[in-house]
């Protein structure tokens, strides 16, 4: 019988307020532009993307985010970005802190060096929040600005992806506290 699999990513997760602010924001803009707006409990920002991964091979994830060490860092989330070839419009930074991509850049290095292959790795790390999806061919291109929401960081989580009736549903299978070593 074919191991099972999960489909595994490392993310930052908002805290309530923040949430509310980026799901208000996502309402508004899908209300303007048309598409699905992310659900609240779903808003989230990818770090390392890993894909299938044997469930027996879970601990050994998590092991490889322990071995990261970052400091807490805050983000200010005051633009909005569009992709036309997957059709997303999504909240990001002017000025991303250096903290952001180390942190990803850390963790896909000690992924990688535990025998994993996140997907990205040697891109550019464009730090996104997904607002909304399947946003209708023809939106202007003129992302103007979001009123900045101000986002603490003090740890990332491991979320497993679950697609069900009403797309995916993601669940918390780990939380990593970043330090101040
Ligand atoms: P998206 O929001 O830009 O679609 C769970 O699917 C999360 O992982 C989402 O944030 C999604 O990004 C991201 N993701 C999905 N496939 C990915 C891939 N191949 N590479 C990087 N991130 C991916």
């Amino acid at each position: 019988m074919p191991e099972a699999s999960l489909r595994l990513f490392f993310a930052l997760w908002p805290d309530a307020a923040v949430a509310d602010r980026l799901a208000g924001e996502a309402r508004e803009a899908a209300a303007r532009h048309g598409g699905r707006p992310t659900r609240r409990d779903t808003i989230h920002l990818t770090l390392a993307f890993l894909g299938n991964v044997a469930s027996s091979r879970l601990d050994a994830v998590k092991a490889a985010a322990r071995s990261v060490t970052a400091r807490p860092f805050g983000l200010t989330l005051d633009r909005l970005g569009y992709w036309h070839h997957n059709h997303l419009l999504w909240a990001g930074c002017a000025h991303p802190p250096d903290e952001l991509a180390k942190l990803a850049g850390d963790l896909q290095k000690a992924l990688a060096g535990a025998g994993f292959a996140p997907d990205g790795i040697g891109r550019e790390f464009v730090p996104h929040v997904t607002l909304v999806r399947r946003v209708p061919d023809g939106m202007s291109t003129d992302t103007s600005g979001i009123a900045a929401v101000e986002w603490p960081c003090d740890e990332f989580v491991l979320a497993v992806s679950e697609t069900g009736g009403e797309g995916s549903k993601y669940r918390l299978a780990g939380r990593f506290p970043l330090g101040d070593s």
